[in-house]
């Protein structure tokens, strides 16, 4: 009895210590952070907060300085995703996707014949949606800005007319898209040139543009000269997009996705982006598993992150859509009964192929590359926000006289039911081609709170990969006792039902895992493959300080104070 009661007070610190969270290793500030793609951007982000800002008027100038530093998928030509939580607790998402021009239809990527023409939704004017990116930030300025817009602006424009260095990934991306800059638009276009690490690419007409934002808010870019412009600049090259489609564009405010995993409450994207639904269906067939004691990218932790991603996926792909446009039968989709019985045949033993996992039955009664930043401000408001051309680049076609290029977002529309896009997601009906409609997603801007509090803010690029990896960050923090920065770094590997096939990063995972995995029946991609996601995460450490995750798989960083 009395060395029982001599062992209790090292067992309870035993429990304690392995509860203790991980310690820092990212960069750690006491008040305000922006982490995003590109130095620059993070800055302007930070200081504007520095100088009084919020969250949200670090967000409109985040999204428009990455639009100037990080052309690659920051934009003026595409749209986006955003979720917030006031530090009141108050939660809200913002749908800034683009939308399919008024002219646009079902079969309008097919021939005669009902074929997909290839090329026709992913490259040049026939690709691009119309835009949502000025909308959606004048749409948060209004409702949450505390600092005039201009002042906001000014820092962006003199970032655009004084020019971003090229650094060396960019001068690399530069050179590996060079020849489609040129196909689309001709070689006097100025990304014709063989820009080095260190040369200054100006943007003096992109200075303009934000120019005419700064002055006329949302009809500066929607209305006048600037919406005449671009209508008649796609039109020229062939696309749908007219001025009446640019004036009747707008942003969404829409309730996100909610939903607890253990002693987390995760808040994310809500339809027409599959992130929320999908990334709520993966925790939920994972919940009832101890993964944490399988290990971080143990074969058992693997292959339950696969199955449970394997089954909503084939859901994704099935059932979700623009949520103005289809009924989604969420409340079935998210229950839990239904994902209890989606995972009825998952076993240790063996791959379930995914021809035997289609979508689930359920009855419906009637009726690679975009970009993400974190936020968090003084008060503890915190941004999650995704936004994207869709391809690098879009669709490589740029408006130099308005300086930027164009998405290529149609091409997230299921062209053809059944017939793959360019991230291999094979869609089905409910995101089929119709006026206005937006296309399905994978963006997955995300918030976590933790025993009510705020816990973590986190999101990446990657295309179809987006949910993944969102979805292991969090697990690498929460259940795997990672830092922030330490859960950015660590290796990713994806599964979206079709292809059957496992993908995993090109570093960091041994033979002896994939090989005891390919026994079990999964399909691994056995090609050097390329990163999974560049995510930009926030964490909020018990003292309240913040700790940021910048991936080094890009040129990201964490700016703050
Ligand atoms: N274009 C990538 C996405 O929306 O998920």
């Amino acid at each position: 009895m009395r060395k029982l009661i001599l062992l209790i007070p090292l067992l309870l610190l035993f429990v304690h210590c392995r509860q203790q969270p991980a310690i820092p290793t990212g960069l750690v500030t006491e008040k305000a952070m922006v982490v995003s793609a590109r130095e620059e951007a993070s800055k302007i982000g930070s200081d504007i907060m520095k100088k009084g800002g919020n969250a949200f008027d670090a967000m409109v100038a985040t999204e428009l300085a990455l639009a100037v530093a990080y052309p690659f998928a920051g934009n003026l030509g595409g749209g986006g995703f955003m979720v917030y939580r006031k530090s009141n607790g108050d939660i809200g998402g913002l749908d800034y996707r683009e939308k399919a021009p008024l002219a646009a239809h079902k079969d309008m990527y097919l021939d005669s014949l009902g074929n997909v023409i290839p090329d026709m939704s992913t490259k040049g004017a026939t690709s691009a949606g119309v835009p949502g990116t000025v909308a959606g930030v004048i749409a948060v300025h209004e409702k949450f800005g505390s600092i005039p817009l201009e002042e906001i602006l000014q820092p962006i424009i003199a970032l655009a007319k004084t020019g971003v260095i090229v650094t060396e990934k960019q001068s690399k991306r530069l050179e590996y898209y060079k020849k489609q800059f040129i196909e689309a638009n001709g070689d006097s276009t100025k990304f014709a040139t063989n820009f080095m690490p260190g040369d200054t690419i100006k943007y003096p007409e992109l200075a303009a543009t934000l120019e005419k934002i700064q002055q006329n808010g949302r009809d500066g870019f929607y209305k006048g000269e600037v919406a005449e412009k671009l209508a008649s600049f796609i039109q020229e090259k062939g696309g749908f997009i007219t001025e009446e489609d640019l004036e009747k564009y707008e942003a969404k405010w829409r309730y996100p996705v909610v939903f607890d995993y253990k002693d987390l409450r995760i808040i994310s994207m809500s339809p027409p982006s599959s992130g929320g639904v999908t990334i709520n269906q993966i925790f939920k067939m994972i919940e009832p598993h101890k993964i944490s004691k399988y290990g971080h990218n143990s074969t058992k932790s693997v292959q339950l992150f696969t199955e449970a991603a394997r089954r909503a996926y084939a859901d994704r792909n099935y059932f979700l859509g623009d949520p103005d446009f289809v009924d989604i039968p969420l409340d079935v989709l998210l229950s839990q009964n239904y994902l209890k019985e989606r995972m009825q045949d998952f076993s240790f033993e063996n791959a379930t192929p995914s021809s035997k996992v289609s979508h689930g039955k359920v009855e419906i009664l009637e009726s690679t590359e975009t970009t993400h930043y974190s936020i968090v401000d003084s008060e503890g408001n915190a941004i999650s926000a995704t936004t994207t051309l869709n391809g690098g680049y879009g669709s490589k076609l740029y408006c130099a006289e308005l300086g930027f290029f164009l998405n290529n977002e149609m091409d997230d529309f299921s062209a053809k039911p059944g017939v793959p896009n360019m991230f291999g997601l094979v869609g089905a009906e409910a995101n089929s081609i119709a006026p206005e409609k937006r296309m399905l997603s994978s963006m997955t801007p995300t918030i976590v709170e933790k025993d009510g509090t705020l816990y973590m803010v986190v999101g990446t690029p990657g295309g179809s990969t987006i949910i993944t990896a969102v979805a292991q960050t969090i697990l690498n923090v929460y259940e795997f006792n990672l830092s922030m920065q330490d859960a950015v770094n660590a290796p990713r590997f994806h599964h979206q039902w079709l292809p059957d096939v496992v993908v995993f990063e090109p570093e960091g995972f041994s033979e002896e895992l994939k090989t005891e995995l390919k026994s079990k029946g999964y399909n691994i991609n056995e090609e050097r493959t390329r990163i999974i996601g560049k995510v930009d995460a926030i964490r909020i450490l018990s003292d309240g300080r913040l700790e940021g995750g910048a991936d080094k798989r890009g040129d990201d960083t964490a700016v703050g104070f």
